[in-house]
């Protein structure tokens, strides 16, 4: 379906042509003063970089692309506002148009359009297109929330994390295609801000990091760019955060990874032009324009009474990482905040829902590293900051079906959420899945990760399984229990790999904990 004309192109062109009223809330939203700018003419290509829908709501879905026909070299665009016209409808055909508009693409946001349609139907499928100057985008697909009183039904979601362009194709997601999921979350290093590198499977665009807004958005292109990544974000609505690459390496808050090499200044400069190409390139609403070097990221869906989603933001509010053994259990450390901290603590004692959701770029539960004796701890996850992971994994105890979805490691690896995990005999509280990667790492030798991560499970009981393929996880999301998969390719490093079913495991309502099935 994806970059098909539909059939019915001629009538789409007519009807579009008399813009109707709808019902965009989008701060874009402006037909007024949109055809000022219709006279120019605008190169061929302006779609190259696809379309993309996200944050679904039971009424309501952001729609978005961005006009780039040359995307690698700043886009290719005049410097003049132009008006989209979008179009979203019931059926793939457009014969039941549900709201069409117009948008404009601005040229200090990139030329990137954000639709936030509303007035749509709950938990149904939706496609939607847009036009500029009579060029046509590739049709999308997407899907609303479950009404809000919707106890039963089924939610499959897909979790992905780290894509490093450089260590392979992105495989993984021609098999999430495949697999059809309601929603996809992705948490974290959505792109790497390493510089090109000549022995990289694919090589970065450019010569550097990026620094600048420009490079940033080079950046975000040359990765939406890889068509399995395309199709995927045209085919479901994605639920994003970032974590550090998006940035800087193990950047907190506004404290780079390398303090002498970037002045302050220089970094608060490079955390606007990072977070303003992050936000011109996701499907996220208008509530995530940036205000110079802040983003709000932190936010919560509703999926009926079956699911609330808590998206955390691990990156803005955190405390400079701790660098000694005390300085990770220090109670003055935070990772979210006083504020992001009571957000979450209220959105899951007040949830209604059975299963509360939350999305965490970075592990929660222990990696103790040190064979035996004493604990090793990688301090840029929970574990650097325990006081506060401590604290939440007690509130667990009292909040129905926490699960954790994570990122960052580069590796699967699925827990028990303990209680304390100092004590053994303390109880188990949650699950968590750490959803590996799309190709960061590349193909890694299994062989020698057992070698090296296997002795380690016995100083971590409460692992159930560890594993280093590249993929994702997918989740079946019902009243009685989630049903997961790790799905798995046998190759990052050409085109198109071959995709399985690694492990399956279960999480029943109300008993805490994952089982391996
Ligand atoms: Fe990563």
């Amino acid at each position: 379906m994806t970059g098909a004309l539909p059939p019915d192109r001629r009538r789409f062109l007519t009807a579009g042509a008399a813009v109707l009223g709808a019902a965009a809330s989008a701060q874009l939203w402006l037909p007024a003063t949109a055809a000022r700018a219709a006279e120019t003419p605008l190169p061929d290509g302006v779609f190259t970089l696809g379309v993309a829908s996200g944050d679904p709501l039971p009424d309501g879905i952001v729609l978005w692309t961005r006009l780039a026909p040359d995307p690698l070299h700043g886009g290719g665009m005049p410097d003049a506002v132009v008006p989209v016209e979008w179009e979203i409808a019931e059926d793939e055909r457009f014969g039941r148009t549900a709201r069409r508009g117009t948008a404009e693409a601005r040229p200090e946001y990139g030329h990137s359009v954000h639709v936030d349609v509303r007035g749509l139907r709950p938990d149904r499928p939706y496609w939607y297109r847009f036009r500029a100057d009579g060029q046509l985008s590739p049709t999308g697909r997407t899907r609303t929330a479950p009404h809000p009183h919707r106890r039963g039904g089924s939610l499959r979601v897909a979790l992905a994390s780290c894509q490093n362009w450089q260590h392979g194709y992105f495989t993984p997601y021609a098999d999430m295609l495949a697999q059809d999921p309601d929603l996809v979350l992705f948490v974290g290093d959505y792109i790497y801000e390493s510089k090109p590198s000549a022995t990289a499977v694919r090589r970065h665009e450019g010569s550097d990091e990026p620094y600048t807004l420009v490079q940033y958005r080079n950046r975000y292109a040359q990765y939406r760019t890889d068509p399995d990544l395309a199709a995927m974000h045209a085919n479901a609505p994605w639920v994003v955060t970032f974590d550090d690459h998006e940035v800087d390496n193990d950047f907190a808050g506004e404290i780079p990874q390398d303090p002498d090499k970037q002045s302050h200044d220089a970094f608060v400069a490079r955390l606007t032009a990072a977070y303003q190409a992050y936000y011109e390139h996701m499907p996220v609403r208008a509530t995530a324009i940036p205000d110079g070097p802040h983003i709000q990221m932190y936010r919560r869906l509703e999926f009926g009474r079956l699911a609330r989603l808590n998206v955390l933001d691990t990156r803005q509010f955190r405390t400079d990482q701790a660098t000694t053994q005390e300085g990770a259990e220090s109670p003055s450390t935070t990772m979210l905040g006083a504020e992001q901290k009571q957000w979450l603590l209220d959105g899951l004692c007040d949830s209604p829902a059975r299963w509360n959701l939350i999305a965490s770029q970075i592990m929660m539960a222990e990696t103790d590293l040190l064979l035996g004796e004493g604990k090793l701890w990688y301090y840029d996850a929970w574990d650097g900051y325990q006081a506060e992971r401590n604290a939440l994994l007690e509130e667990f105890a009292d909040i129905r079906n926490p699960v954790v979805l994570s990122g960052d490691r580069h590796l699967t690896m699925i827990s028990d959420l303990k209680e304390d995990f100092a004590d053994p005999d303390s109880d188990v509280v949650g699950a968590e899945f750490v959803g590996t990667s799309i190709s960061s790492n590349g193909d890694q030798d299994q062989a020698a990760f057992h070698a090296q991560w296997d002795p380690l499970k016995a100083d971590n009981p409460h692992w159930k399984v560890i594993d280093a393929h590249r993929g994702y996880h997918l989740f079946d999301i019902r009243r009685d229990g989630i049903d997961a998969q790790v799905r798995v390719v046998d190759t990052v490093v050409k085109p198109q790999a071959t995709a399985s079913t690694l492990v399956r495991l279960r999480v029943e309502s109300d008993e805490p904990g994952v089982q391996v099935v």
